[in-house]
């Protein structure tokens, strides 16, 4: 099983960005622990971290045929990206959107994603350990693609 892991803009600062939001843990240490825990679980993962929208609609557009599953943090893109949601629409592969804060106890506008409704999972405000859920139940639930 291939699951693709994308961090969306900013997220490349975890760790140093506003620490009190998003602790410090930086996003090479999630990277790291995530493929070690990929290994214990047997699965692949692919990581991406991009701050440019269509690199990332690129990535997920090459995830095609190639990866079972996405656990994408979109970042900001989240409150603002047709173009991600298109994407992953298009290429018709399950994902999981991951939050490292609390979005809904923050600003208001934080609390519309153009993603949530379509994800097959939603984790917010579990900290970086959103990511270690996301991939655990990833690889028990996520079907093998095959299309
Ligand atoms: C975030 C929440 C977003 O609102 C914000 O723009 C981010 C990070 C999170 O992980 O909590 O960049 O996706």
């Amino acid at each position: 099983q291939r699951i693709l892991l994308i961090n969306g803009p900013n997220l490349n600062l975890l760790g140093t960005r506003e620490p009190q939001i998003y602790g410090s843990t930086t996003l090479n240490d999630v990277i790291n622990q995530a493929k070690v825990q990929a290994d214990q679980l047997s699965i692949q993962i692919e990581d991406f971290q991009s701050n440019h929208e269509g690199a990332i609609v690129d990535r997920i557009q090459a995830a095609r045929g190639e990866i079972d599953g996405i656990i994408i943090n979109p970042g900001a893109f989240t409150h603002t990206s047709v173009a991600i949601r298109d994407a992953l629409l298009g290429v018709g592969i399950s994902f999981i959107e991951i939050h490292v804060s609390n979005v809904h106890a923050r600003e208001p506008w934080r609390k519309h994603s153009y993603l949530s409704d379509k994800a097959q999972a939603v984790i917010c405000g579990l900290g970086v350990f959103g990511y270690t859920a996301a991939i655990e139940f990833a690889a028990k639930h996520m079907k093998v693609n095959t299309g």
